[in-house]
């Protein structure tokens, strides 16, 4: 195997998008289009991977950080200037040099390994990977010759009717000889209706000097599809949804129903987990084995362990642990720590609290900045009060507490191991452990008081 390198080109406004954001850093499946590219490559045994940065260069880079080198393309003059700009890094190397489009976020390592191991095994100069598209509309069009060898890829803009007729499509990705590659370049001109230098000219360039020109036709063209607008993004959205959610049905993930479960990238799950209809689990959330994730479910950045079941609620953020309960309807709110054998029901919101093992919050709660140990009932409607308008303030209750119905626990405040708050109080001083607190107006009854009235 001779070596390998990688050109990806990110340099592109993506003006079609028609958004703030630079096209190859729009997500799918949250991860950004150029980070797919990427991701893909590390599968490849490249030497060398260079991103082509133009529009949005510093957020490219943030993005990508150390998974590849970046060389600037200062203005837009087309795909081949791109390539050219990566001369710097590559001059004089001899080997393989893939160049992919940093819109392309749904090929696989496995395909660029295919088009890899054709152009490496048919010692081509340049070897372009095609697919047959139905629908050609906007791609660059391979024309063959009448022995069916590949002469050159014209542009869509500037093809005529009969070119345009043409299903076999320019997927953008190719393999060259890295040094006739930058030869070839300093040859393109941007004679032609975009006023660009296009990179497919550096085939008709390399035909023209008699070299050995292949093409690597994928069956797979939605995998080679390039993202140009909206429209695009959304099908691209859709592939790669399919792929992710049967990637965790083969391994062991149950869904009801995965045309309406939105999985993104990077996401775990254990096996035995169901995930009903309506279920969003974004990017950093693990979750382990059987657990029963929805209907109606938003699990973000979070870690949850094995025997959870969450209804109609959200997670953000935050840890919980196994066999717990939470939901319907519930709200984890970021930096919350939930232990195992928890319970958390109806209306409850939990915002950078602990619950410790076996501890319930059933129905109507807001618990925030408060450590709660373990088995410790908090009743129907009671909250913490952490905020004075200025501060947040915490809130403890130890092991044992029995927090009343209704009760307002006025932080900073401790309620001590085992005590008990009576319902309806408002806790303005620390409880010690096993007290009872009551902290709330005696009831008087006025006898008779409305027939006197009347
Ligand atoms: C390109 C190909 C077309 C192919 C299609 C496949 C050319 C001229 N055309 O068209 O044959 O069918 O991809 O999806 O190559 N970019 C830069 N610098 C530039 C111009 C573009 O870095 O100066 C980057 C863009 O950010 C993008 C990629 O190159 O990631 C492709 O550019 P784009 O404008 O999307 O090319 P297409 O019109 O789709
Ligand atoms: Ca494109």
């Amino acid at each position: 195997m001779s070596k390998r390198f990688a050109v990806i080109l990110a340099a592109g406004k993506g003006t079609r998008m028609k958004s703030d954001l630079y096209k190859v850093l729009h997500p799918v499946c949250g991860k950004a289009m150029v980070q797919h590219v990427v991701d893909q490559l590390k599968g490849c045994e490249v030497e060398k991977t260079i991103a082509v940065i133009g529009h949005g260069a510093e957020l490219v880079k943030d993005r990508l950080g150390n998974d590849a080198e970046y060389v600037l393309q200062e203005e837009q003059l087309g795909t081949g200037h791109a390539v050219m700009q990566a001369e710097s890094l590559l001059a004089g190397e001899k080997g393989t040099t893939v160049v992919l489009c940093g819109d392309t976020p749904l090929l696989t390592q496995d395909t660029i390994n295919e088009l890899l191991e054709y152009h490496e095994t048919q010692g081509a100069k340049v070897t372009v990977l095609t697919a047959k598209a139905e629908d050609p509309t906007g791609y660059g069009r391979v024309l063959r010759d009448e022995n069916e060898a590949v002469k050159r890829i014209v542009e869509h803009k500037d093809a005529n009717t009969e070119e345009r007729s043409v299903k076999e499509i320019n997927t953008g990705t190719y393999c060259f000889d890295n040094e006739a590659l930058f030869e070839a370049l300093t040859h393109v001109n941007n004679d032609n209706v975009q006023g660009e230098y296009y990179l497919p000219d550096v085939i008709e360039i390399l035909q023209k000097q008699g070299e050995l020109i292949a093409a690597y036709q994928t069956p797979h063209f939605e995998e080679t599809m390039g993202v140009n607008d909206r429209v695009a993004l959304s099908e691209a959205e859709q592939f790669m949804q399919k792929r992710i959610n049967k990637e965790h049905m083969k391994a062991g993930v149950g869904m009801i129903d995965p045309t309406s479960t939105y999985i993104q990238a990077g996401v775990e799950i254990g096996k035995d987990t169901l995930l009903y209809p309506g279920v969003v689990l974004e990017a950093g959330t693990v979750i382990g084995d059987q657990c029963v994730i929805g209907p109606h479910t938003e699990v973000k950045n979070s870690r949850i362990g094995n025997k959870t079941t969450v209804k109609q609620s959200v997670v953000h953020d935050s840890e919980v642990g196994s066999g717990v309960a939470i939901g319907p309807f519930a709200h984890i709110r970021p930096q919350s720590d939930i232990s195992d054998d928890v319970r958390i029901g109806n209306f409850v919101e939990i915002k950078k609290t602990k619950m410790g093992q076996g501890s319930k919050a059933s129905h109507l709660s807001y618990l925030g900045d408060a450590e709660i140990g373990d088995e410790v009932n908090v009743g129907c409607g009671s909250i913490t009060v952490n905020y004075d308008g200025k501060n947040k303030h915490l809130t403890k209750i130890e092991d044992g507490a029995f927090i009343g119905c209704n009760s307002n626990l006025i932080a900073p405040v401790t309620v001590g191991e085992g005590a008990y708050v009576a319902a309806g109080s408002t806790i303005t001083d620390d409880v010690p452990g096993e007290a009872l607190a009551i902290a709330r107006q005696r009831q008087t009854n006025k006898e008779n008081y409305v027939k006197k009235d009347k």
